[in-house]
């Protein structure tokens, strides 16, 4: 194969240079020069020969897409209720997160449909060994043990029809036409381009997975999320089973869903009660505990919120918090200091999130503030209350949205008294008897 000509562009002012340097020598930024095959420019002055064809949009039909269901109800749910064909989907996350286990199921349930499974990263041994965990023979799983893009579209070419392209990871695969190592940004980039369009072409969904790496010369799925029609996100940590599958961007569907999985002995489980999953292991009477109930995607989930106040030994005090804002934890605690005359500048405060997950909407304000107090106090919240709403800096607490689905989720697990900003009117509407 002939090499196509390529230069390196600067990422942030565009200057070419036609060898790699570390540093621009234009704009002066470091590292931000990527190789780039070079386009052939057609000139204007000499007229093109191109006929360009405009479409109305009148004659553009607009017709919902045929879906493919994963019958895997928590990864169709993310993609707004399956795969469309020809949809490239980059499915990304930190190394050993469960990626190349959640698609191995996804493979599973595609039962006699044929399946294109390109390992980069494992020899199909490897592979082999990890289906079998998940209790799956395999049978229509065909493995193509190549890092070259090329080779892919040449395999995909050959005329055996495939229902889902996996690849596993794009990390690794490159294409002839650069020169760069696997993983630069330069060939990430190039080869998910073509490997989108044969998928494009072919009518074939395409699952590219991706690993999230620090900043660096290797090249992480941010550089790709503009390429791909849907962009997931698994996420989790190391210490804690379960994982969240998140669409972080989506042509076909909602963004803003998430999909619960635990991860188990036989592979990625679907977590189908979430909120009962966070609070089986709560003490009912302690103090420092409150329950809260936060808005993930369109699904409300309930969470406990943990404090633990203890008196400043030495010097200045601290505040630690797990899967909860440092930053506005101190908010918070000026609030109670200020406005509710709690003596927190004595005190170091811990705060922590049950089971490992992470809050970032301010509805889980009150929550915090309760728990606070109740460990400070040493008085339970009461194990039949949830607590929600923002808290402001004059010391008021602000609705939230989706006021009425987060109480009835409350309901449906018990909870019999719920604090909140929200009207009287919308409460009574959404449950009496709380
Ligand atoms: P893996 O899917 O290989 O991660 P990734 O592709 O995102 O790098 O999963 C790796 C971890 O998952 C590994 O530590 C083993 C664990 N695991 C289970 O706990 N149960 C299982 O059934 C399987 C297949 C893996
Ligand atoms: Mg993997």
């Amino acid at each position: 194969m002939i090499k196509a000509k390529t230069v390196y562009i600067c990422q942030s002012c565009a200057h070419e240079s036609l060898r790699w340097l570390g540093q621009c020598p234009k704009c002066g930024s470091w590292n931000s020069l990527v190789e780039t095959v070079a386009m052939v420019g057609r000139s204007r002055a000499g007229g093109s020969s191109v006929i360009t064809k405009l479409q109305s949009a009148l004659d553009v039909k607009a017709e919902e897409a045929r879906r493919v269901s994963t019958a895997i109800e928590e990864f169709d749910r993310v993609l707004g209720g399956g795969m469309v064909p020809g949809q490239v989907i980059l499915l990304a996350g930190d190394p050993g997160i469960g990626k190349s286990t959640l698609i191995t199921q996804i493979a599973r349930e595609f039962g006699s449909k044929k399946v294109l499974y390109v390992c980069g990263e494992e020899s199909p041994q490897q592979i082999k060994l990890r289906i079998k965990r998940v209790s799956y023979n395999g049978a229509n799983l065909y493995f193509l043990n190549e890092t070259s893009a090329d080779a892919v579209v040449d395999a995909l070419e050959q005329g055996d029809q495939f229902s889902l392209i996996i690849v596993d990871s794009i990390q690794t695969i490159t294409t002839s036409q650069l020169a760069g190592a696997a993983g630069s940004v330069g060939q990430v980039r190039e080869s998910a381009a073509v490997l989108s369009s044969a998928a494009k072409r072919l009518n074939i969904p395409l699952i590219l997975i991706g690993h999230v790496t620090k900043e660096g010369a290797v090249a992480g799925p941010k550089v790709l999320e503009h390429m791909v029609d849907t962009v997931l996100y698994l996420e989790g940590d190391s210490q804690h089973m379960f994982r969240m599958l998140r669409t972080v961007k989506n042509r076909f569907g909602p963004t803003n869903e998430v999909g619960i999985f635990e991860m188990t002995e036989k592979g990625m489980e679907q977590v189908n009660d979430p909120s009962k999953l966070f609070l089986s292991e709560r003490l009912e009477a302690a103090s420092g505990s409150c329950v809260t109930v936060v808005m993930e995607g369109f699904r409300p989930i309930l969470f406990e919120i943990q404090a633990l106040t203890t008196r400043t030994t030495f010097g200045y005090p601290v505040r630690t918090t797990s899967g909860f804002n440092v930053n506005r934890l101190k908010v918070l605690i000026a609030i109670l200091e200020k406005r509710c005359g709690l003596n927190l500048g004595t005190h170091d405060v811990f705060v922590n999130v049950a089971g490992g997950f992470k809050i970032s909407e301010y509805a889980a304000d009150l929550a915090v503030c309760l728990a606070v107090a109740s460990s400070l106090k040493e008085k339970p919240v009461g194990s039949k209350v949830l607590a929600f709403g923002e808290c402001g800096l004059s010391g008021e607490i602000r609705r939230v949205a989706h006021e009425e689905k987060r109480i009835k989720e409350a309901k449906k697990l018990g909870f019999d008294s719920v604090i909140s900003p929200s009207s009287v009117k919308s409460i009574k509407e959404a449950v009496e008897k709380i």
